[in-house]
Parts: structure tokens; C-alpha cells; sequence
């Protein structure tokens, strides 16, 4: 391998061309990199395990791009640059090193061309990105021609990373993460905080201000410094000719008077004490005003005019995922930011909460094992500002696990330290479930996190938006809610959420509901009061309507007839019965679920069932429409109904017989006597399966001698073989596990075939 010393890299890289291929290229930083050196002209390569949007379009703009690392795709290369991410054993780093090739890391590819201009190197633990991107737009607009390099995607500057042949200055986001600071040799910094981070690679803070030291150094005109924080402050305040910012009173340039106003964030800017007047800032946060500050110290110094920075400031916009918004309507807020850092994290927090609304949700993703371990402490006490937080495991980047390190460390230190909204999903895809369900009108929620923890706002965000069209669809009277656990909807208490859960009032709002899945392919499906459901853990996708409240719950008695919306309990239409002296719906008594569920299976009880007192059905088809339709026009079998396979239930008219009272109060009594002594009075579905020909279900799995068998807390109740209970805690695969066992048994056994009459739906976990 060459030594980097040996070529002349500045020359190699700005006044010449050359073949030049990136290792990691899909990197945000790499990519930024592979842009600078197409636009300089080289003949650009790039190899990366993932592509990315950015290296599309990288491609368009002449990057030749390999999908894996092969030595034999760089071997024309004059030059290699690789990203810190990439391990010392890469194929292309040991080849290039057989034939001694140069070989240098991404930072001294990016010191090397800015050597090529007048070097602005913008550093500091949090805040960088944005504060670049603020600089080179400022001095953009201020129409200096800046070429630039920031860490990540900005969409006012259109790239991140552009050489601009007209202007002398270049602006650059320097990382101090991998100690690549002492790098460059700029004219200008701006130092914007110091603290302990990135403690895999500093042993600590002194090992850190080390390395800004030596930057500072290394700069040969102006150091611009925050002197609100007390390190950069010690650090820098003996350089010559350093000139500081912040809020502090005697700082050189000073913001005054912050104001936040939602987003934005007006303040007044005064130098030496004289005021240059106010500026308006459209990101929110007060760390935010104080790097803008910053910025405005810079421009001020290159020349650009007041008046000029301040109309720039107010156009500025957020880098992505630095307070970048992902959903906006009247009730809700969705925003994702990078912070990853305690500091920042506080930062984001305030920020959050000065934009007013009703409480901050806040999803976040540890990022690396290093630091989750290094700042559990810094971490438990950052979350103060947020009302509920559920905390995923942690996002490695390129570590290797540490024993005993998690998201759950985080979690617990938060809840240690007081907080009363804390929870751990170590399942990432399952967090904006979580998120999701405790949202409520006014909310903001806040996904925090240097991994991929946006990805699930955006998952969150994408599903709020048919949230909010199913609102408008079913009315504010209605209830809608995301992810709702449907554990909490059935009476075995097992099974996953509902994507949306949608209870309608009255027929309209079902019907508007049924026709608009239709529309948008959304699948829909209904469910009463859960008593025969089976959910299986990985939830129902797509819409759960449950018809209850309003229409749904009504009962009406007109002579002989009972008419009853489909959420009313069967047991309440045996007591309007009751009440008007209409026997023969005793036996309804015993039956949990409603008049839905009790159509769709033709529940029974005591030797009756449904549909031997139904008169008239009422229902909406596939496309919405309503009917009705008598008795005698239906096809109704044992436990199956099968119109209402495709079809909707909306109401039913019951017949009663007129009877004594004594008589109807008699057979409610043995109704429940026979309940209260055969059945178990823990949570179940009811029974699990359809009594075979030959002999009842309940007493076969007796005979078999199945009773109390169980898996996990899924167990055959010891009262009546054909219950399984849930001792609590159950899953619906212990209750699957369960069923399959004793329909096993019974086959081998007996040779009958059990067939379940609970229904069981939705996705395996
Ligand atoms: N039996 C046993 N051991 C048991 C359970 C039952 O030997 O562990 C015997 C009973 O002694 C009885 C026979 O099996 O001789 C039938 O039992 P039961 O009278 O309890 O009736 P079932 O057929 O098991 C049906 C309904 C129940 C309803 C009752 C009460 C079905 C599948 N089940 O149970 O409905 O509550 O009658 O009338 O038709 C439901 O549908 O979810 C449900 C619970």
C-alpha cells in the first residue's frame, strides 16, 4: 500500500483526473463524496452491499456502481477511498494494499478537496448537519457560490454535496466521530459543542478536545465558537482572533428575545452590543437559534449583509430527519429526527413540546451498543419532556452486541429515573403498533433515533392517513382506532391487534365503511363481541368493524317480535323478552356474545338454537346495499349461517312466545344453573369445538382424559372438557398448540374429527 503522504492528494483529487473507486459508497457520507469527484471529473466507481436511492442516482450521473465488494471491479483504480464502516479484511482494501495502490478514508478524500478552496469546517458533537446545511444555503444565497459537503440528504440545497466552480469558499460537516477532525486544514470553523460521545473511539472527554484541539490549530483564520458551552468555550476562548457566539451577554454575536412560535422561532441578533435586528428562523428549537447565531457570525464575517442572511434564515428548511415532518392534519403531527445523543434527545424533546400540542409520543431506537452502554445514565434522564416513550432495541451500526446491553438497559433506566410512560418493544416492526394505539387527537409523535427508526413513523404515518379518511367516512360520533389489541375485544383475551378498528353507529356509516374498502381494496372484516373468536397473534390486517353503540344496541318490542341491532346481547333479548312476557329466547340467556355473532354461527344453548326464533334478517351485501329477508328464504345449517359469509348483519327480528312470567324466570334460572355447574366461569370462548355426530365434544376430551392439559397458559378446562381457559397471559398459539393436540388424540384415538367451531382469523405472529 502506498502511503497517503507519498501522493499528492489535494493535487490528485482537484487538478487532476483520475480512476478513483469508493468502498461503502451507499454511505450518506461516501455518496457525498462519490458526487464531489464526479463533478470534478473522475471516472467514479463504487461498491456497497445495498443500493440506495442516492446511489441511483449517482449512477445517472456516471457512477459505474458494484453490488458487492470484488477486487477485480476496483483493480484499474488509481485511488480508494473507504468508509470508517468498512472492515479491514474488504476485498478491495487487502487487494489494493498487495499492489499498493493509495488508499485513504472518506474525511481525507474530503480534506484533500477542500484544499482546493477556502475551507469552512463546520464541527461540534450535535447540531452539525443542520448548521452546514444553514451555512452553505446562507452563504449561497448571500452569492458566494459555496461548494459544500454535508452528512446528509438536504433538500434546500438539492444535494449533499456539491463542487461549484465559481465560488472560492467550501462548506463541510467535519466528524468527529471517527477521529478524522485532525484531517483538515480549513479557514474558518465553527465549533458548536463539545461533550462526551462516540466513547468507542475516544477512551474520553480529553481524548475528544484533543482532537478539536488540534483542528482549531490547523484552522488558519477564524475561530468561530459557541460560548454557551462551557468546553467549547474553555477550549477555544484563548485562540487568537476567535470570535464567539450563543445567548450568553458578552458573546460577540448574541441571539435575544427568542420567541418560538410553533415552528418557527424569531430572535434578535446583536453584535458587540450593537444590534444588527431580527431574524426569523422556520426550524423549531432554541439549539437551533443558537447555531443559526452561529451561522450569522460566519456570514457577517464573509461580508454578506444583514439583511440578506436573515430573508435566507427565514426561507431555510430542515435537513431530513432533523425535525423533519412526515404527517400533518388538524389532529395529528408526526415528526422524525436523528437525535441519538442524550443532549440531543433533550434538545428535541423542548422543541417538541414548545410547538403545543396535546402530549409528545416518542418512539426511539438506540443507536450503537457503545454508546446505549456509556450514557444509560445521560439516557434515563433525557426523556422528561415526552409523555410516553417506547423504547426498540438497539440499532448496532457496525458493532457487535454487548452481553447485557439492550434497548430494555434504556427502558429501565428511564422508568428508574421516574418516568411513568415508559415501555420496551424489542420488536422494531411492532413499534408504531405500540405508538399507534395510545395516539389521540392533539397528539405529536416523535420518532427518535440515528437507525431506522423513521421507518416506522412512516409505516404509522401511511396508515394514519386511511385512519383519517375512515373518520370522515363513518362520522365523528363513531370510533376509530389504530392497532387496537383485539386480546381486549375477545372474551378468550388472546390475539393481535386490528390495523383499524371502526365501530359505526348506524347502518349508513357500516355501509359508506363497506363500500369504501371495496374502493381501496382494504379487507374488511366484522367481529360482534369476540366470544368465538380465535385471533391469532399476529392480528387482522386491514379494517375490524365492530357494529356497536347506537343503531346497533337498540331493542325493540312490537308485539310478539323482538327487533335487535346487531350489538345487543343475545342475553339482553332474552330479557326484553322477559319484560314483554315473550318466552322461548331463555336459553339466550347463557350465550356472552351478541346478536351478530349469533346469526353468523346459529349459536345454541339448552337444546335450542338462533335461528329457530328469527322471523326476519336484516343486511348490507358487498357493495353496501341493504336487505331484508324472511325466514323461509334462508339457509341456515349446525353452527353455520353462511350469508353472512359475504354479507353483513345489521339487525334481527326474534319471535317470542307469550308465556307467564314464572315460566320465563323458571327457564332463565336453569339456563344459568346449567351454566353456573357446567361451564367454567374463567375466560374462554365458549366451546372450542362442534359436537361430532357420535358423541358431545365437552365429554369426549373428558373421556380422553385431556382435562387440565395445557401449553403455555392455554389449559382444557377441568369444569367441561370442551372449554379451554386462559389462565392469563395466553397466546393464541398456545391456544392453537392446544386444539391441535386433542384433535390429534381424538383421531388417533377415536377416530373422530373434531372441527372447531370457534372461528379462528388474523396472521401468525
Ligand atoms: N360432558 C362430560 N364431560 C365434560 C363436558 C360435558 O361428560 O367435560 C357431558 C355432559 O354431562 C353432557 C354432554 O357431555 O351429558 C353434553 O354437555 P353439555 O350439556 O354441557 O352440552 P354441550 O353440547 O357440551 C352445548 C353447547 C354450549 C351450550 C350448552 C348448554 C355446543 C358445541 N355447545 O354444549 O354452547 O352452552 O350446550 O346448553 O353445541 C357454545 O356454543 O360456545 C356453547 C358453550
Amino acid at each position: 500500500m502506498k502511503l497517503v503522504s507519498e501522493v499528492d492528494l489535494p493535487k490528485l483529487l482537484t487538478g487532476e483526473r483520475h480512476r478513483i473507486h469508493l468502498i461503502g459508497v451507499a454511505g450518506s457520507g461516501m455518496s457525498g463524496i462519490a458526487a464531489l469527484l464526479l463533478e470534478l471529473g473522475h471516472n467514479v466507481s463504487g461498491s456497497d452491499k445495498v443500493s440506495t436511492l442516492e446511489t441511483d442516482r449517482l449512477q445517472r450521473l456516471g457512477l459505474r456502481f458494484f453490488p458487492q465488494h470484488r477486487a477485480e471491479d476496483a483493480s484499474d483504480a488509481d485511488l480508494i477511498v473507504f468508509s470508517s464502516a468498512i472492515k479491514i479484511d474488504n476485498p478491495i482494501l487487502v487487494s489494493a494494499r498487495d499492489s499498493s495502490k493509495p488508499v485513504v478514508r472518506r474525511a481525507e478524500a474530503l480534506a484533500a478537496v477542500m484544499r482546493g478552496k477556502r475551507g469552512v469546517v463546520i464541527a461540534g458533537m450535535h447540531g452539525k448537519t443542520t448548521t452546514s446545511a444553514m451555512t452553505a444555503h446562507v452563504l449561497r444565497e448571500g452569492g458566494l457560490h459555496p461548494s459544500h459537503y454535508v452528512g446528509a440528504e438536504i433538500p434546500i440545497l438539492g444535494t449533499n454535496a456539491h463542487w461549484d466552480p465559481r465560488g472560492e469558499y467550501f462548506v463541510a460537516e467535519g466528524d468527529e466521530s471517527d477521529g478524522t477532525l485532525r484531517c483538515f486544514h480549513s479557514e474558518h470553523c465553527l465549533i458548536l459543542n463539545i461533550e462526551e460521545e462516540h466513547l468507542d473511539f475516544y477512551v474520553d472527554l480529553d481524548a475528544i478536545e484533543k482532537a478539536f484541539a488540534q483542528l482549531i490549530e490547523q484552522t488558519s483564520e477564524t475561530v468561530f465558537y459557541n460560548v454557551d458551552d462551557a468546553n467549547t468555550a474553555r477550549l477555544c476562548a484563548k485562540r487568537k482572533g476567535a470570535i464567539s457566539f450563543g445567548f450568553f451577554e458578552k458573546a460577540d454575536y448574541r441571539g435575544a428575545d427568542v420567541e418560538l412560535r410553533d415552528f418557527a422561532s424569531v430572535f434578535c441578533v446583536y453584535r458587540r452590543g450593537q444590534q444588527l435586528g431580527e431574524a426569523i428562523l422556520n426550524v423549531p428549537g432554541q439549539h437551533n437559534v443558537q447555531n443559526a447565531v452561529g451561522v450569522i457570525a460566519l456570514a457577517t464575517e464573509l461580508g454578506i449583509p444583514f439583511e440578506k442572511i436573515a430573508a435566507s434564515l427565514r426561507k431555510f428548511e430542515h435537513a431530513r430527519r432533523r425535525f423533519e415532518i412526515k404527517y400533518q392534519s388538524d389532529r395529528f403531527l408526526l415528526v422524525d429526527d436523528y437525535a441519538h445523543h442524550p443532549t440531543e434527545i433533550r434538545a428535541t424533546l423542548k422543541a417538541a413540546k414548545s410547538t403545543g400540542r396535546k402530549r409528545v409520543l416518542t418512539m426511539f431506537q438506540p443507536h450503537r451498543y457503545s454508546r446505549t452502554k456509556a450514557l444509560r445514565k445521560e439516557f434515563g434522564r433525557a426523556f422528561d419532556d415526552a409523555d410516553r416513550v417506547v423504547v426498540t432495541d438497539v440499532y448496532p451500526a457496525n458493532e457487535a452486541p454487548i452481553p447485557g446491553t439492550s434497548g430494555k438497559t434504556i427502558a429501565d433506566e428511564i422508568a428508574t429515573h421516574g418516568h411513568r410512560g415508559v415501555s420496551y418493544q424489542p420488536r422494531l416492526e411492532w413499534v408504531h403498533r405500540d405508538v399507534g394505539n395510545m395516539l389521540d387527537v392533539g397528539d405529536l409523535v416523535l420518532s427518535l433515533g440515528a437507525g431506522n427508526i423513521h421507518e416506522q413513523l412512516s409505516v404509522l404515518a401511511a396508515d394514519l392517513v386511511i385512519a383519517e379518511r375512515l373518520i370522515a367516512i363513518v362520522g365523528e360520533e363513531a370510533d376509530v382506532r389504530l392497532y387496537e389489541p383485539l386480546s381486549k375485544h375477545t372474551t378468550l383475551r388472546v390475539g393481535g391487534p386490528a390495523q383499524f378498528l371502526v365501530e359505526p353507529r348506524n347502518e349508513n356509516a357500516f355501509a359508506e365503511l363497506i363500500r369504501s374498502c371495496r374502493r381501496e381494496s382494504l379487507p374488511l372484516f366484522v367481529i360482534g363481541r369476540g366470544s368465538n373468536l380465535l385471533v391469532r397473534d399476529g392480528g387482522i390486517r386491514g379494517v375490524v368493524v365492530h357494529p356497536c353503540g347506537g343503531d346497533f344496541d337498540r331493542i325493540e318490542v312490537n308485539g310478539n317480535e323482538i327487533i335487535a341491532g346487531v350489538g345487543a346481547k343475545l342475553k339482553e333479548v332474552a330479557y326484553a323478552g322477559k319484560a314483554a312476557g315473550l318466552g322461548g329466547l331463555e336459553w339466550m340467556e347463557g350465550i356472552p356474545g351478541a346478536v351478530g355473532g349469533g346469526l353468523r354461527m346459529n349459536a345454541g344453548a339448552m337444546g335450542a338454537q338462533t335461528f329457530e326464533n328469527i322471523v326476519r334478517v336484516r343486511y348490507l351485501d358487498a357493495n353496501g346495499e341493504a336487505h331484508t329477508k324472511t325466514r323461509d328464504e334462508l339457509e341456515v345449517h349446525y353452527r353455520n349461517f353462511p350469508l353472512l359469509e359475504n354479507n353483513f348483519a345489521v339487525s334481527a327480528v326474534f319471535r317470542g312466545q307469550p308465556a307467564p312470567t314464572e315460566e320465563i324466570v323458571r327457564k332463565l334460572e336453569a339456563s344459568q344453573e346449567k351454566r353456573r355447574t357446567s361451564q367454567p366461569a374463567a375466560k374462554s370462548a365458549g366451546c372450542i369445538f362442534k359436537n361430532p355426530n357420535s358423541c358431545p365434544a365437552g365429554k369426549l376430551v373428558d373421556e380422553l382424559g385431556l382435562k387440565n392439559s395445557r401449553v403455555g397458559k392455554a389449559r382444557v378446562s377441568e369444569v367441561h372438557g370442551n372449554f379451554i381457559v386462559n389462565d392469563g397471559g395466553a397466546t393464541a398459539a398456545d391456544m392453537l398448540e392446544l386444539i391441535e393436540r386433542i384433535k390429534s388424540v381424538a383421531r388417533a384415538k377415536r377416530g373422530i374429527e373434531l372441527e372447531t367451531e370457534v372461528q379462528v382469523v388474523g396472521e401468525m405472529a
